[in-house]
């Protein structure tokens, strides 16, 4: 042993003796053993994780020079708050890398977080034991939707200012507190100057503080029970008898961490081609309506939500106002997120993984998959009578899916039974679920061009 390592041994042990840094670390990484058989699904969890840094670092740098102010610039009819960003953009050093970094994240965040969501669909991660990850990834959602929401009010452009101004109208249409609580919700009785300042507030630090929390608390529970997997097998109950570790998991460090800077190394080309070459992403990343500075007097003729509100938007215009009120639409559009929660309670079916399910929840999985993707493309579209109807149907499906839940999943297991210890990498089944993945792509540029 040289004498640096004998150092290095020494403080480790000085550290050791005051805090339990070598225990977390074999707790959680060198001795947290992950099943063997994880494929790329599971490298969602860990580029949330990422994204979520790349969120606060670049934050707290925007943060350095962006100004929530939304009174005019003398003479102009520019906020301070948009010249702000347009200062960011064209005058500080570097300023246009951290926020297109910061915006692409934005809806980089919903991507990995929806594809890591629907892992846990088709995996049946969601079930017992393991209902408190899932409802810690929840509350996780909920978060991000917030921040995502309240963030968008920050440039002060004209979608900022309209989209603040239907979504915060929406908690009016609840009946008795409805329209006080608007009121409370923008500190004005329109979206103001004090409604930018405290949604800056909420941005920066409390709900950033609440996300990071529920994060903490989504990755404890998980390493409690151990991860799911492919097979949906539980490795703990096949474990050494010497050694009492499960003979189908491997050290998480070093092979699932070398894995997972595979997953990052890809993501990030991704990422960097958004940021560096079409950071708009055709409007869909940045709203063409937002580089124009917010007006109060000037409604813009389509306001519709960043891509990854749309169907919970859609399904909000299918419902129509019934009894003199559109508080069915906030209804309906708050269950759409809320019914998802309770997923562990609404599948019966005796076994977690696709791959060993009967018929019944795989023609319902895709059916949802349509209608999940078709409310998207409805609810960024202005509505008309088809698509008003379409998004009804689809609303139907969508609910559909969850309500009869119970029902479709009792008893339907699949022609082959659940196998004991995990198994191998199939390239048959990869294949079909690229082609699968193709379709869905292509089945959704379709349905965008025809409605
Ligand atoms: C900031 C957002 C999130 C972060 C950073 C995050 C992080 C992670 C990580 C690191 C893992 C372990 C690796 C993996 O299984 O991929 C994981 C597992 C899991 N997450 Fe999340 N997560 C987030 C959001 C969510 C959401 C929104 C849900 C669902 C509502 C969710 C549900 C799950 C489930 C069920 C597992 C266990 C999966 C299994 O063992 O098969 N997570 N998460």
């Amino acid at each position: 042993m040289s004498k640096l390592q004998a150092l290095a041994g020494n403080v480790m042990n000085w550290v050791d003796d005051r805090f339990p840094a070598t225990k977390m670390y074999k707790e959680h990484l060198s001795e947290y053993y992950a099943p063997k058989n994880f494929n790329f699904w599971y490298f969602f969890g860990s580029l949330a994780l990422l994204v979520l840094v790349i969120q606060i670092v670049t934050g707290i740098f925007l943060t350095m020079n962006y100004k929530p102010d939304g009174n005019l610039i003398p003479g102009t009819n520019v906020s301070v708050a948009f010249m702000s960003v347009e200062y960011i953009m064209r005058d500080v050093a570097g300023g246009w890398l951290i926020r297109y970094m910061h915006s692409t994240g934005a809806s980089m965040f919903f991507v990995v977080v929806y594809l890591h969501m629907f892992r846990g669909l088709i995996y049946g991660s969601y079930k017992q034991p393991r209902e408190l990850i899932w409802i810690f990834g929840m509350l996780i959602f909920l978060c991000l939707m917030a921040e995502a929401f309240l963030g968008y009010l920050l440039p002060w452009g004209q979608m900022s200012f309209w989209g603040a101004q239907v979504i915060v109208n929406l908690f009016a249409s609840i009946p008795v507190i409805g329209p006080d609580l608007s009121v409370w919700i923008r500190g004005d009785f329109v979206v103001s100057d004090a409604t930018l300042n405290r949604f800056f507030a909420l941005h920066v630090i409390a709900v950033p503080l609440v996300l990071l929390a529920l994060v903490v608390a989504h990755i404890v529970a998980l390493h409690e029970v151990g991860s799911n997997n492919p097979d949906g097998v539980e490795i703990k109950k096949n474990k050494d008898p010497k050694t009492g570790i499960p003979l189908d998991g491997i050290p998480f460090h070093p092979y699932y961490t070398v894995k997972d800077i595979l997953g990052v190394a890809v993501f990030l080309v991704a990422f960097s081609y958004v940021v560096f070459f079409a950071p708009e992403m055709g409007g869909f990343f940045l709203e063409y309506p937002n580089f124009d500075p917010a007006d109060p007097l000037k409604t813009p003729a389509h306001i519709a939500p960043v891509w990854y509100f749309t169907p919970f938007y859609a399904i909000l215009r299918a419902i129509p106002s019934f009894l003199g009120t559109q508080v069915w639409g906030v209804i309906g559009m708050g269950a759409a997120v809320v019914i998802i929660a309770f997923l562990p309670w609404l599948d019966r079916s005796p076994v977690k993984s696709i791959r060993y399910r009967g018929r019944n929840f795989k023609i319902a999985l895709v059916l949802f998959i349509i209608s999940f993707i078709c409310l998207g493309i409805l609810g960024a579209k202005p509505a008309t009578n088809l698509r008003t109807i379409l998004s009804q149907v689809f609303s139907v499906i969508y609910f559909g899916f969850f309500l009869f839940m119970p029902l479709y999943t009792k008893n339907d297991v699949g022609t082959t039974p659940v196998p004991a210890r995990t198994t191998d990498t199939n390239t048959q089944r990869q294949i079909g679920f690229a082609v699968y993945a193709l379709l869905a792509v292509l089945g959704a540029f379709v349905f965008g061009k025809l409605v």
